[in-house]
C-alpha cells in the first residue's frame, strides 16, 4: 500500500522574454510515494504556481518531451520516482524559453539537415521488401529513440567540444544499418563530432529507453578501421 510523502522541490524559474536573472523557487508537495517527478512538477502547477511553465504529453515515457535535470541529473520526469529534495531544471545546454521549457528547434533542424530517415537509390518497389529477422529486430530496437535529449544532455564531450552529441550518432547508427538508406552515414558523423565522443558511456546509463548511443560511436569506429557499413 503505497504511503504519503513529502517532498521539497526547488524549480528553476525564469522567463528570458522578460529579462531578469533566473532563481530557484521553493515548493513542498505532498502525494504517493511512487510520484514520479513530473506528478511533483503538475501538482506544483495546478495548487501553488499556476504561472508555472513545464510540459509533457503522452506521460508513459514515449514522447520525450518532458525531460528535465532532477538534481543535475538529465531524466525524463514522467518516469523519474521523485526523491525527498530535489533540484528541477530545464535540459541543458538548449536555450531556456520559460521556467522549464528549452527551445528544441535546434535539434530539430540538425535533425531534418542530418535527413535521418531511410535515403533511397531508387523508387519502393512497391511491396514489403525482406529483411533479415535479426537485423529487422535490430532495427526496431533503434527505433525506439524518444528523442529526448537526456543523452546529449548528459554527454561531458557535448559540453566541451563540437559534437552534436549522442543522440545523433545513434540514429545515424540506424540509418547505416538500414538496408533501404543508400546515404553514406558514416562521413556524417564524422562531420558530427563523432571523433570528439571519449566513450565515457553515461549517455548508455542514462537512456530511458535503453538505448547504446555509445555503442552507436563504438561501431561507426569500426566501420573506419574495417571498412563495413551495412551488416
Ligand atoms: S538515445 Fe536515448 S537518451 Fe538519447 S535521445 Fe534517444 S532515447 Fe533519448
Ligand atoms: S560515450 Fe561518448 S557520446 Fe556517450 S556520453 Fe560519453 S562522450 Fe558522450
Ligand atoms: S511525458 Fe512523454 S516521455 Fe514523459
Amino acid at each position: 500500500m503505497s504511503e504519503q510523502i513529502t517532498v521539497v522541490a526547488e524549480v528553476r524559474r525564469h522567463d528570458p522574454s522578460q529579462g531578469g536573472e533566473p532563481h530557484y523557487q521553493r515548493f513542498e508537495v505532498t502525494g504517493v510515494d511512487s510520484m514520479r517527478v513530473l506528478d511533483v512538477i503538475r501538482s506544483i502547477y495546478e495548487q501553488q504556481a499556476g504561472d508555472l511553465a513545464y510540459q509533457f504529453a503522452c506521460r508513459v515515457g514515449r514522447c520525450g518531451t518532458c525531460a528535465v535535470k532532477v538534481n543535475g541529473v538529465p531524466v525524463l520526469a514522467c518516469q523519474e520516482r521523485c526523491k525527498p529534495e530535489m533540484r528541477i531544471e530545464p535540459l541543458t545546454p538548449f536555450p531556456v524559453l520559460r521556467d522549464l521549457v528549452v527551445d528544441r528547434s535546434e535539434v530539430e533542424t540538425r535533425y531534418a539537415a542530418l535527413k535521418l530517415s531511410p535515403q533511397r537509390s531508387c523508387a519502393h518497389p512497391g511491396a514489403p521488401e525482406p529483411i533479415d529477422p535479426a537485423l529487422a529486430e535490430k532495427l526496431c530496437h533503434l527505433d525506439l529513440c524518444l528523442a529526448c535529449m537526456v543523452c546529449v544532455s548528459a554527454c561531458p564531450a557535448v559540453a566541451e567540444r563540437p559534437f552534436d552529441g549522442p543522440a545523433f550518432m545513434l540514429k545515424l547508427r540506424h540509418m547505416a544499418l538500414h538496408p533501404a538508406d543508400s546515404a553514406d552515414r558514416l562521413p556524417q558523423a564524422l562531420e558530427a563530432g563523432m571523433l570528439e565522443c571519449f566513450n565515457c558511456d553515461l549517455c548508455t546509463q542514462l537512456c530511458p529507453a535503453d538505448l547504446s548511443p555509445a555503442q552507436a560511436v563504438r561501431d561507426f569506429r569500426r566501420q573506419m578501421i574495417f571498412g563495413k557499413g551495412k551488416p
